[in-house]
Parts: C-alpha cells; sequence; structure tokens
C-alpha cells in the first residue's frame, strides 16, 4: 500500500507521505508555475535533495500527503510546521502540485481536513499561515476555510523587480468546526 487514510474527507484524504514519489515531488518542485506562489520558488531540487526532504519530512512533523479518494492518485501535499504544544499554535502550509486539481475546491478540502487534525487531534488554539499578496486563488480557499487576514508584511516579496505583501491569516478553534469529535460514539 502507498497511502494510507488518516485523515478521510468527501473526494480525497490525508496520508503519511511515501517516500517512494520522490520523482513526482521533484516534477511539481521544479513548476515554476506551482513554486512560484512558494518560498521555495529559487531553489533548484535535484531527485536526491527532495529524497532528503521527504525522507525527512515523512519522519518528522506533522506532514500529510493528499491523495484523491477514488483513484488513490498523490495530487499535493500540507502540513502544519512551527508547532507549539505550550501555546497551542501552528503554521499551515499547503501546495496541489497536479494543476488538473486546482479551482475545484480540493485544497479547501485539504485545508479543512488539516485543520481539523490540528485543532482536534494536536489541540491547538490559533492555526496561521502566511500568502503572497498575488495568489488570490490561495487566500480565497484559505476565506473559505474561515482563515482571515491578520496584517501583512510590506514588500516582502521580491519578483522580477516587482514587489508584493506577504499576507498573514490566522483561525482560531473557536471559529472551527470539525468532523473528528464525531467519531466518538455513544
Ligand atoms: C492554493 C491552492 C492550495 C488552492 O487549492 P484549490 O483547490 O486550487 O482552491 P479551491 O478550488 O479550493 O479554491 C480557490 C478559490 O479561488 C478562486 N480563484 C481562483 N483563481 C482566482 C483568481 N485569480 N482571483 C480570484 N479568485 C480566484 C476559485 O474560483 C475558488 O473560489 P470559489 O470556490 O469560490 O469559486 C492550490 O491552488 C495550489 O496548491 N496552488 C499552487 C501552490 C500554492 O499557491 N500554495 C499556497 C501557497 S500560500
Amino acid at each position: 500500500m502507498r497511502y494510507f487514510k488518516k485523515i478521510v474527507g468527501e473526494r480525497i484524504y490525508l496520508s503519511p507521505i511515501n517516500v517512494e514519489d520522490v520523482e513526482k515531488y521533484t516534477e511539481w518542485m521544479n513548476d515554476i508555475d506551482v513554486t512560484i506562489n512558494l518560498i521555495a520558488a529559487p531553489n533548484i531540487y535535484s531527485l536526491e535533495k527532495e529524497r532528503e526532504a521527504l525522507i525527512m519530512l515523512s519522519k518528522e512533523g506533522y506532514n500529510f500527503a493528499i491523495v484523491t479518494l477514488d483513484k488513490d492518485e498523490l495530487i499535493g501535499n500540507c502540513g502544519l510546521v512551527s508547532v507549539n504544544l505550550i501555546h497551542r499554535t501552528a503554521e499551515a502550509g499547503i501546495f496541489i502540485g497536479n494543476q488538473n486539481y486546482w479551482n475545484k475546491g480540493y485544497g479547501t478540502e485539504a485545508m479543512n481536513l488539516l485543520l481539523d487534525y490540528g485543532f482536534n487531534l494536536l489541540n491547538l488554539n490559533n492555526i496561521m499561515l502566511r500568502v503572497y499578496s498575488f495568489n488570490k486563488r490561495a487566500i480565497n480557499c484559505y476565506k473559505k476555510c474561515g482563515f482571515k487576514e491578520i496584517g501583512r508584511r510590506r514588500e516582502a516579496t521580491i519578483i522580477g523587480n516587482r514587489k508584493y505583501d506577504q499576507i498573514y491569516m490566522d483561525i482560531l478553534a473557536s471559529e472551527f468546526q470539525g468532523k473528528i469529535p464525531d467519531k466518538i460514539k455513544g
């Protein structure tokens, strides 16, 4: 089995990362249309470098593969970093590498599953994220999940001599209704 149904939604599920997907991840991490939206855009990812990254991501932290329920197809990745279990905060990250799956609600569904995991299993209270101001698709996706803008780091991203703000967004546990608590019967 390549994937395991850790957090299950309507059309996708979050699974532990499979390092054998290294070629697909390497393709995505060298695809400028995907990475222009990510901090990793200038990086050059060889198979070896990506394998090392995947080995780490698959063993440590809170990282998931996003997989379709109908075909068990890997479409992207999401996770929580900077998890602080004292103050119950974390930072979320997501990308869908397969562009055929953009704009079809998969990002919203994956982020909702990640929030369900973060709020209802890790018992986090505040989950934030950062997004470039030009990334309207991501901003809309995050708003649909309940994230609100909390501030901007002005001109903190420079691409081709143009300057863009980094937008900070967050969501509280009290603003999120997940499905994991319904797993308790009786
Ligand atoms: C960002 C990302 C996770 C969003 O996932 P997705 O499945 O494409 O997003 P969704 O379909 O759930 O939601 C996107 C929304 O933005 C809207 N949208 C798309 N392009 C837009 C644009 N240029 N301007 C305004 N809204 C736009 C869509 O119509 C949709 O809203 P709707 O459902 O109300 O119609 C995914 O596109 C992705 O991984 N992109 C590349 C990497 C990336 O940007 N990662 C995030 C870094 S912060």
